[in-house]
């Protein structure tokens, strides 16, 4: 099953997140695919503000993964939009670890992904509104949605 929610401000984005934040475990992996400008770096904004760490986040383009260790939990945000093909920066080492990974244009790396996994997908329908559709793979993450959504 999938689920669907309607965002109509960057604040609906944000708290959204600090949800799905509340429900993390270890080895917890978000994947976040959408245009440019459809709000997957404010997610992972509003998720990292949640688990408590202070620095500014920023897609992490030029170096593919950024690691924050100051949170409740590590979190490892990629963005491998730019990643080029064949290039292998060792994604799968980030799964099943001790912390969250959230990875934004997922899409593109698509066989490296684990079976197990959480999609949102973005969508813009105009200035402030956001339609983000919930694709959990596994029962754990369909437990997440049903809890969250
Ligand atoms: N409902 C919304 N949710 C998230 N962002 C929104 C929303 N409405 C407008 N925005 C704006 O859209 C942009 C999203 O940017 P960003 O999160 O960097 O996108 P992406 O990482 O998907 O390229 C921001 O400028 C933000 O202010
Ligand atoms: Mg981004």
């Amino acid at each position: 099953m999938n689920y669907k929610f309607t965002s109509k401000c960057v604040e609906d984005t944000l708290t959204l997140a600090e949800n799905i934040e509340s429900e993390k475990f270890p080895g917890m992996v978000l994947c976040l695919n959408g245009d440019l400008g459809s709000g997957k770096t404010v997610f992972v904004k509003g998720f990292a503000a949640s688990l408590g760490i202070e620095d500014n986040i920023t897609s992490p383009t030029f170096t593919i993964v950024k690691e924050y260790m100051s949170g409740e939990m590590p979190l490892y945000h990629m963005d491998v939009y730019r990643i080029s093909d064949n290039e292998d920066f060792g994604v799968e080492d980030y799964f099943n670890k001790d912390g969250v990974c959230i990875i934004e244009w997922a899409e593109l790396i698509e066989d490296k992904l684990p079976k197990e996994r959480l999609d949102i997908n973005f969508r813009i329908l105009d200035e402030n509104t956001r339609v983000l559709v919930f694709v959990p793979h596994g029962e754990e993450y369909e437990e997440l949605c049903n809890a969250v959504l």
